[in-house]
């Protein structure tokens, strides 16, 4: 595959190094609206707007998952106001975003409860997973109303339910229990707006993921920044716990400084 990065920055992209999946926690909306005098509420509109060009981005460079964080279960205590407006996104990305997502391949699938919202709106995201189901460009799981812990403890209940004996319970089986059953784990977690916090987002399946976070608000995180972070990921070096084969080969078993 051969893609034209955007920046210049980007031009050494080791394109054999990318993430198959990547999370991101859309942060900074509210910043992003205050710094030009407009709302919140606009702030998550150009968010929302956003996601579009980051989904053509990733897609462009064949990264097979991507996983959004719209709404976690956590959100529910800021201003009812605001909550409205955050669920209001939801049908106005699907009126605006469905038909030309499902005709570019995108399969969309929602992580998370929907049981909070009106039928009608449940009734539409369902439509929209249905309709792009057999969609292969790219998937796009939407995190709303999502909490890492409460996946966790859904699987648990559900492998209860299943009458599953305790010695057949492993990793494997657990995995098989979660909203993102037949998806690979996370590669890359990006968080905009510069906070360090995984905040409770794919706990399960960011076990062994990088971790990136950049100072740029969610609205403003363009394909020059997408590049940036796929940048920074093809450079780490990753070692699931292991050593390095140069490590290996030399009889240093020496661990360097870096993270696990
Ligand atoms: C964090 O910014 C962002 C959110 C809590 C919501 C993210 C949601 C969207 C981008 C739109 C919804 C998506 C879909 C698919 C309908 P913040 O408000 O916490 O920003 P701040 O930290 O600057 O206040």
């Amino acid at each position: 595959m051969v893609v034209q990065p955007v920046s210049q920055e980007t031009q050494l992209l080791e394109l054999d190094t990318l993430p198959q999946h990547v999370a991101i926690i859309m942060d900074g909306n509210g910043r992003w609206a205050q710094s030009r005098g407009m709302s919140r509420q606009a702030g998550h509109r150009a968010g929302t707007e956003n996601i579009r060009r980051v989904i053509e981005t990733l897609a462009r460079y064949e990264v097979p998952v991507l996983t959004l964080f719209a709404f976690s279960t956590e959100n529910w205590v800021r201003p009812k106001r605001e909550v409205n407006a955050l669920i209001k996104l939801i049908s106005h990305f699907i009126d605006r975003e469905l038909k030309a997502l499902d005709e570019n391949g995108v399969r969309l699938r929602h992580l998370g409860n929907l049981e909070p919202l009106s039928p009608l709106l449940q009734k539409r995201v369902e439509d929209a997973v249905d309709q792009t189901k057999s969609n292969d460009r790219i998937t796009v799981n939407v995190a709303f109303n999502y909490g890492g812990r409460q996946e966790i403890v859904d699987a648990v209940r559900k492998i209860i339910d299943d009458a599953v004996p305790a010695a057949s319970v492993d990793e494997s089986l657990l995995t098989s229990y979660l909203y993102t059953v037949g998806l690979p784990d996370v590669d890359l977690v990006i968080r905009t707006a510069g906070e360090m916090r995984l905040s409770n987002f794919l706990l399960w399946q960011t076990a062994y993921a990088e971790y990136y976070s950049t100072p740029v608000y969610w609205p403003d995180f363009d394909m020059q920044e997408i590049e940036r972070a796929l940048l920074a990921f093809s450079q780490r070096e990753r070692r699931f716990g292991g050593l390095l084969d140069e490590d290996v080969s030399n009889g240093n078993g020496r661990r360097r400084g870096r993270a696990r």
